[in-house]
């Protein structure tokens, strides 16, 4: 792969000079969604499609951009004396955001570059494509000008580049899982304090596979920062009669003690699923220690069914790939995945049973929902790396 995208960026920007090639994964998380900006637990793997990026160097300050992915914008401009980059739709704004992160936190980028991306995350799919090209660009700048910034950091620079820059309001999960990714593990990160372990993640006989809704959707438009202007709303009222710093915090008896706080129902539910799917995912960590795919299975399809009526962030292509899911032989468990509204779903699939349940699931959905989903049997990889 690294000849290629060299080749390729060679085609668009000239050949000369020293072209140094990096490349940062996708994630798929398992389970523990919509708990990240309410400090609870997650439990994302990062995944060995990702984002490859190609870049030299220049003498001056000036950016010049290349997607594979978006051929037709051809050579986008940009200079490091304006980052700004809100409202812009275009991809290079992660780039910009990231660099311009950086720079708040003192690790200033001294000289433009030349800048060849090719991404195998299908693009919008909620498999994390832009915290992959943020993670891709934090590894680049540390490893070519010699920042002592840390993979944790740069997921926490890079997470600010997207709240502050592009203006998600994302928590933290994506852009840790990638950064910190590990092959063959799955990240169990607790985001009240960011302390995390490596869970190997032995499927014996089980595939991980991703189901694309190819209903498209980015969180800027999506009620993602609704969502979590809800849990604000719900913290805040159950601070006027409790001492509690985030939903994570607490477990069911706590919660159910305190939940007459919350007046309006809707706030109410999204809140139960906040603190549910958090208890949920620490118990589907144990699970899994424990040898206990079964009860993992079964508690991603809890999952799916509290983002569904709780939370309600999935919609009739989620809803239908996943339910077509559920009644396919050899499926362990099966929710969606990432923010919702669109994008992908994961499922656990007995080995002997993946080319039929895509072909299954695939019919279903295309009849429901009148065009065709796409699937992928990933695995499981490592975090950021100069190739
Ligand atoms: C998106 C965000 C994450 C997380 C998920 C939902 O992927 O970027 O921070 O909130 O949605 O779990």
């Amino acid at each position: 792969m690294k000849e290629q995208i060299i080749k390729n960026f060679k085609e668009i920007f000239g050949d000369g000079g020293e072209i140094r090639v990096f490349f940062a994964p996708g994630r798929v998380n398992l389970i523990g969604e919509h708990t990240d900006y309410n400090g609870g637990h997650v439990f994302p793997c990062a995944l060995t499609i990702g984002t490859y990026g190609a870049v030299r160097l220049r003498e001056d300050r000036v950016l010049r951009f290349y997607s594979g992915n978006f051929q037709e914008n051809g050579i986008l401009t940009g200079s490091l004396e304006d980052l700004e980059c809100k409202g812009s739709g275009e991809w290079t704004r992660y780039v910009k955001a990231v660099i311009a992160s950086f720079g708040e936190h003192g690790f200033i980028t001294p000289v433009g570059f030349d800048f060849y991306c090719l991404g195998t995350i299908p693009n919008g799919s909620g498999l994390s494509s832009s915290a992959s090209l943020e993670i891709l660009v934090s590894k680049m700048l540390t490893v070519l000008f010699g920042f002592d910034v840390n993979m944790i950091d740069a997921s926490i620079y890079s997470q600010y580049a997207e709240n502050r820059y592009v203006g998600v309001n994302c928590g933290i999960m994506d852009q840790f899982a990638i950064a910190m990714g590990k092959k063959d593990s799955a990240i169990f990160l607790d985001t009240s304090d960011l302390k995390y372990e490596y869970v190997p993640v032995r499927l014996d006989g089980i595939r991980i596979v991703i189901g694309n809704t190819n209903k498209k959707r980015g969180l800027g438009d999506s009620k993602y920062n609704e969502r979590r202007a809800e849990c604000e709303s719900a913290l805040a009222q159950l601070q006027g009669i409790c001492t509690v710093q985030a939903l994570g915090e607490l477990d069911e008896s706590s919660f159910e003690a305190v939940s007459d706080a919350i007046k309006d129902p809707v706030i109410l539910k999204r809140a139960r699923h906040a603190v549910y799917e958090n208890l949920r995912t620490v118990r589907a960590v144990s699970a899994l220690n424990n040898n206990d795919i079964k009860a993992f299975g079964e508690l991603m399809n809890q999952s799916h069914i509290s983002l569904r009526d709780d939370y309600e962030v999935t919609g009739k292509e989620l809803d239908t790939l996943v339910e077509a899911a559920w009644a396919q032989e050899g499926v362990l468990g099966s929710r969606m995945t990432g923010a919702g509204f669109g994008g992908c779903t994961v499922s656990l699939v007995k080995d002997e049973c993946v080319d039929q349940f895509i072909e299954n699931v695939g019919r279903l959905y295309k009849e429901k929902i009148g065009y065709a989903a796409d699937f992928y049997v990933v695995d499981i990889g490592d975090g950021p790396q100069e190739l």
